[in-house]
């Protein structure tokens, strides 16, 4: 078994076919993190959700978006996160954009790309449960947009603008976030732009609901210095997204992103400082005109009017099909003492050893393991190099909460929210 390798530069690593199950346990607590800070800043607010009357408006609206997909060349990134937000019964058109926009970066490569193409690209294969960094084994978007972000930064501190755009320089910042990659330069840059100048309107939507990702993560890590200015940027964004929102200065291509940073701002505001059941109303009306007929002003409005955001890209579909576990190894008996929890998801149906291994690969520091094929199956015989030893009678025991597990971690097959625990013992 390979230990502490550098995921992002290993595409060998790249697996063959369950594309995201040993991602999921990583990135489960980020799910957790915006989930949460939904829920706040959603409770704190007015229920903004489209009437029952109106929803024939959003199913409409979704199918010609759909519909549109076969005709569009490029494929559209947007569209693809759209639907998928918004979820939807057969997913063949999904999967369509998957492979579209696949074949695109296969054929064409990403030289030529910028990179807010290539965050868009990440997003949407990140909202398809598709890994971004595992295109092929050898093409990694997520290594790609770390690099074409660098530049976007150098070229702002070189000539006072991003080489694209900020608003392309938020959406990176929002999928490398996503990601979970170390986005603080980015965001720090962000900030101090948003303070210091008036954004438009879309860009200043996107660099909220990156800003958003990036505080919902400090948060979680009590980086509070960074944190105050983030908060100030916040802030100043949401001012401005509501002076648009209120005046109709936002145009039908960015009140949707618009409405989608007015839903996630984690910042505590005195209720009744805007109406989303009014703005929802208005749009509403507009879309029953025809006024986002067009398929990309569809697809920046139809996550608001299914209650999601951009930042709901990452996983929570994902988990359909898989079940959670806890895995806790515990030494107090020899050598290294030590107690280690980590909380992975694997598709429902996997034995134990797949917990195993996707614990190894979020956590090799504190997760590695190794196993020796016996008579009787697969035995572990070593965790974290705390080895069983017949001279000290010493093995790894397995339980099922308290219970010792009657059958070997190659046929075991645990339950969702299952907590495993092995404990290094004696017999
Ligand atoms: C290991 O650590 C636990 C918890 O800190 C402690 O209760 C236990 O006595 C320690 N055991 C050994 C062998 O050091
Ligand atoms: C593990 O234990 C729980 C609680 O006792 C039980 O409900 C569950 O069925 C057990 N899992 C398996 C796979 O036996």
């Amino acid at each position: 078994m390979q230990k502490a390798a550098n995921a992002l530069w290993t595409p060998q690593f790249c697996p063959q076919q369950e594309p995201l199950s040993r991602r999921k346990g990583r990135m489960f607590p980020w799910a957790l993190a915006v989930l949460c800070a939904l829920c706040t800043a959603t409770s704190a607010t007015e229920k903004c959700i489209v009437p029952a009357d109106q929803q024939s408006l959003v199913t409409e609206l979704q199918r010609r978006m759909e519909s549109s997909v076969v005709l569009q060349s490029p494929p559209n990134p947007s569209i693809l996160i759209a639907l998928n937000l918004a979820g939807t019964q057969d997913g063949t058109k999904e999967k369509l954009l998957v492979q579209q926009i696949k074949d695109r970066v296969i054929k064409e490569g990403t030289a030529e790309m910028t990179s807010g193409e290539v965050a868009l690209y990440v997003l949407a294969l990140l909202s398809s449960c598709e890994d971004p960094k595992c295109v092929t084994a050898d093409i990694n978007l997520v290594e790609v947009l770390k690099l074409k972000t660098k530049e976007e930064l150098t070229y702002l501190s070189d000539h006072g603008t991003p080489k694209t755009t900020f608003y392309q320089l938020s959406l990176d910042t929002l999928a490398l976030c996503l990601e979970g990659a170390n986005v603080k330069e980015a965001a720090l840059s962000l900030t101090k732009e948003a303070l210091a100048k008036d954004f438009f309107v879309d860009t200043g939507a996107m660099a909220t609901l990156a800003l958003t990702c990036v505080h919902n993560g400090l948060v979680k890590a009590e980086q509070s210095r960074i944190l105050e200015s983030i908060h100030e940027a916040l802030d100043k964004l949401r001012e401005q997204i509501l002076r648009a929102v209120e005046t109709n200065t936002a145009n039908i291509y960015s009140i949707g992103l618009a409405l989608q940073a007015l839903n996630v701002t984690p910042v505590s505001y005195p209720s009744g400082d805007w109406s989303c059941s009014q703005t929802l109303a208005k749009v509403l009306t507009e879309i029953s005109q025809g006024a986002f007929d067009n398929p990309m002003a569809a697809a920046q409005i139809l996550p608001s009017l299914v209650g999601k955001t951009y930042l709901n890209v990452i996983r929570l579909s994902c988990l359909t099909g898989k079940v959670m576990v806890e895995y806790t190894i515990i030494n107090h008996l020899r050598g290294q003492n030590f107690t280690h929890t980590i909380r992975v998801s694997v598709p429902k149906g996997s034995v134990l050893l797949s917990v195993l291994q996707a614990a190894q690969q979020n956590n090799p520091q504190d997760f590695s393991y190794k196993t020796k094929q016996t008579s009787w199956g697969l035995m572990v015989v070593s965790i974290n190099s705390c080895a069983a030893n017949s001279n000290d009678k010493t093995y790894w025991q397995f339980f099922n909460g308290t219970k010792p597990l009657e059958q070997g971690v190659d046929s075991y097959v645990p339950s969702n929210n299952e907590h495993i625990e092995a404990i290094f013992s004696t017999y």
